[in-house]
């Protein structure tokens, strides 16, 4: 067999550069149970496209609200409490928290939310038509500091552009980060993107503090968040 027969291309999915970092899928107990109790009622299966009006009948829903990253939950959870009237569809690589967030979601009886345990750019590529979401919420995206690691950061250029293909006009994303010069590089990136108004704003009230922010308040780490709506 020709040795190229083995060689994918630079350019595809293989080699594309992760913005998660692969911890394993090790649980504690109840997010384990959590996973066998209560998946099947909150996940979105990824086996095609998705049609979330099926989901999320519009007149029972003001907005489709989808968040990134969404960790352990404590802001997927506590915000689509909150907004009962608002879907929320929480993307996270990270099985555990998937687990986590579960256990919130269903000890507070929430019905407006969806978990898909997926790398958001598949998730994004494959299941959603354009125009789908009112809003992104991408709050504390991984920081990759080093400079070697900033390839890695989820807000590149091309992915602002896949957020603005995914938004409704009049769509919003909202960011934070406790990583300064990730915040200088998310403003320079959506100021050069054409679809995008906006900048940074002042702490949101309805954002809940998570155990992550909190770490970087700790050690004196400043908080930026970015609102920016779609063109
Ligand atoms: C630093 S944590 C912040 C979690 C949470 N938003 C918070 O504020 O506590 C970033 C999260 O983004 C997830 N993540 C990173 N890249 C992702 C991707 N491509 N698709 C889905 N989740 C991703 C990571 O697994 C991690 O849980």
């Amino acid at each position: 067999m020709a040795i190229f027969a083995i060689v994918a291309s630079p350019r595809s999915e293989e080699f594309r550069l992760r913005s998660f970092r692969l911890r394993g899928e090790r649980m504690t107990k109840a997010q384990a149970g959590a996973i066998s109790e209560h998946l099947s009622d909150f996940e979105i299966p990824i086996d095609g496209p998705i049609d979330l009006l099926e989901i999320f009948p519009k007149d029972k829903y003001k907005e489709i609200v989808c968040e990134i990253g969404s960790g352990m939950g404590e802001a997927s959870s506590q915000i689509a409490y909150e907004n009962p009237d608002s879907a929320y569809v929480a993307v996270e690589v990270h099985k555990p928290g998937i687990g986590a967030l579960l256990i919130r979601a269903s000890s507070l009886g929430i019905k407006n939310l969806r978990v898909i345990n997926e790398d958001i750019y598949l998730v994004l590529r494959d299941s959603f038509a354009d125009s789908s979401f009112d809003a992104f919420h991408i709050f504390f995206p991984d920081p990759w500091p080093k400079r070697r690691q900033r390839k890695r950061r989820l807000l590149s250029p091309e992915f602002i552009a896949t957020l603005a293909a995914k938004l409704k006009t009049g769509g919003r994303v909202n960011i934070a980060t406790d990583w300064q010069p990730y915040a200088e590089e998310i403003e320079k990136n959506f100021a050069e993107s054409k679809k995008f108004t906006g900048g940074v704003i002042t702490r949101p009230s309805w954002r809940p503090l998570t155990k992550f922010e909190n770490k970087g308040l700790g050690k004196e780490h400043l908080v930026t968040d970015l609102q920016y709506h779609k063109n």
